[in-house]
């Protein structure tokens, strides 16, 4: 496993739209890896293949580090959204920064995991967040591009 570069706010590829992955073969598992392992290191909840630098559907999820484990998604897709949330978000690809945004309050998702098998399942609140925020991602779609006006705010580096 390795730790991959985050691409940052002003990467022309984080607006770029992802491709559906064909086969699940050697070199998507070790990008899955890749991401975990990313993604970990720098505390997020979530990460897209996009902001490693790969235009695939590959998607990491982990909400709670200590209860559970990471959700990894292979071309999610969306079938059914309810309600609305207004939730304080950030994205490891716009370090420090931090805004408001309207986020669907639940959502039902079809994907396949890292085996291929098709999975389905219904996410509320900061799942349902966190699936949406990086759904997006997969679209070349940025939080930042979304969130509620005069909402941003920065954190010191040192946080
Ligand atoms: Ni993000």
């Amino acid at each position: 496993m390795a730790i991959r570069t985050i691409r940052e706010e002003g990467d022309e590829i984080l607006k770029k739209v992802s491709r559906k992955v064909e086969v699940i073969d050697e070199k998507i598992q070790i990008l899955i890896d890749d991401m975990l392992e990313t993604m970990h290191k720098f505390n997020g909840v979530g990460l897209a293949a996009v902001q490693v630098g790969i235009l695939k559907r590959v998607v990491v999820i982990h909400t709670d580090y200590e209860k559970e484990e990471p959700l990894i998604l292979i071309n999610p897709e969306i079938i059914k959204q309810k309600g609305e949330q207004t939730v304080e978000e950030g994205c490891l690809s716009f370090p420090n920064k931090f805004a408001k945004i309207v986020r669907p309050e639940e959502v039902t998702i079809e994907a396949l995991d890292r085996n291929g098998e098709k999975i389905k399942l219904t996410g509320k609140g900061l799942l349902a967040q966190a699936i949406s925020h990086e759904i997006d991602h997969l679209n070349g779609e940025v939080f930042i591009d979304k969130i509620l006006p005069g909402t941003l705010e920065y954190s010191s580096p040192e946080k």
